[in-house]
């Protein structure tokens, strides 16, 4: 076959396995040697190799070929990257990222989560992932699988348990880098959930990572709105857009008798929300669900329960604001 013979490229392609074929963007042949352009986009590296192997293996001995070459070009896929934060710890930003990343992939989307809380991750826990080891290859390192099937990367994975870390801002900065810049193959949305605070952590992911938008947590509770407002402050100053708020442990339902109270007060977030005029994502009420099966590894956004259906509006909503960027 010579160089723009005629039908020499369509032939060759017409060797390759259906689903390679689909990737092949251009085969050109020239002195024997064919030399074929595959788009690999979305393919994590094992996935990569296999389809060379493929490739090289179904044109070995195609007539008049001496040489393969396998070019492989991959647009970065367009992930995006979603940050979960509050200025103010424990008003439940784990557990909204945990179950957000569940109720994003009920609704369709490839989601991978981080747990950028390298002091004190708490989504192995979350997630059921306690335990397990990421394995890496090529310096990558390959999210571990949650038994509901989203990918997860928590420091809490690459240190013993119940082991303090004392690491410096830019040593934890570089540990965080290496979470979100791991193998996260064709996942589309990744949601990377905050420590606490505005510091060194939060200001390099946010100027590193570029997250397309931030949901921030609140409680109903005054104080903690404060924070929350510290939060957004911050976003906006890294010009990370705000997706809106969400208002945790709003309203406690009684197990016994099914009255509803409000320890932390109600609506704050709500009311906090339209005077920023930020949106106001949805409202997670206080219940010993959230907290037990939070604490076995069973996201409650796995299920279709009350805590499951706020879980799922507030995904759509996020879902609508990424869709209409
Ligand atoms: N809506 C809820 N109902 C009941 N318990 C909840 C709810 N939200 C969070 N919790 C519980 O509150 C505790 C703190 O939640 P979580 O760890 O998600 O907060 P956080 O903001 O990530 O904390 P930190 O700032 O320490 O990272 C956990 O034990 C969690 O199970
Ligand atoms: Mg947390």
């Amino acid at each position: 076959m010579s160089e723009g013979e005629a039908g020499s490229g369509e032939t060759l392609k017409a060797l390759l396995p259906a689903q390679v074929q689909s990737r092949v963007q251009t085969v050109l042949v020239k002195n024997g040697a064919a030399t074929l352009v595959v788009d690999v986009a979305g393919l994590d590296s094992i996935e990569r190799e296999r389809t060379e192997a493929a490739i090289r293996e179904a044109l070995q001995g195609a007539p008049g070929i001496s040489e393969v070459r396998v070019a492989m070009t991959a647009d970065k896929p367009a992930r995006r990257i979603i940050a979960v934060g509050s200025g103010k710890g424990g008003v439940g930003k784990s557990t909204l990222s945990a179950n957000l990343a569940i109720a994003l992939s009920r609704l369709g989307r490839k989601v991978g989560l981080v747990d950028a809380d390298i002091y004190g991750p708490s989504q192995p826990r979350l997630m059921g992932t306690e335990g397990i080891r990421p394995t890496a290859h090529d310096s990558k390192m390959n999210p571990v699988r949650s038994p509901h099937g989203i990918g997860v990367l928590s420091m809490g994975n690459l240190i013993e348990p119940d082991k303090a870390i004392a690491w410096r801002g830019p040593m934890a900065s570089g540990a965080l880098g290496q979470l979100i810049d791991a193998d996260w193959g064709d996942t589309d949305i990744l949601v990377v959930d905050l420590p606490p605070g505005t510091g060194d952590v939060q200001l390099t992911m946010l100027q590193k990572h570029r997250p397309a938008g931030a949901v921030i947590v609140s409680t109903p509770q005054d104080l903690a709105l404060i924070d929350a407002t510290r939060a957004m402050q911050l976003f906006n100053q890294a010009e990370v857009p705000i997706i809106g708020m969400v208002e945790n442990m709003a309203g406690y339902v009684c197990p016994h008798c099914g009255g509803v109270s409000d320890p932390f007060g109600s609506g704050g977030a709500e009311d906090c929300a339209a005077k920023l005029g930020e949106a106001f994502l949805g409202r997670i009420p206080l219940t010993m669900t959230i907290r037990q099966e939070s604490d076995a590894g069973r996201p409650p956004a796995l299920g279709d329960g009350p805590e499951g259906q706020a879980f799922m509006a507030i995904a759509r909503r996020v879902l609508t604001w990424l869709d209409n960027q």
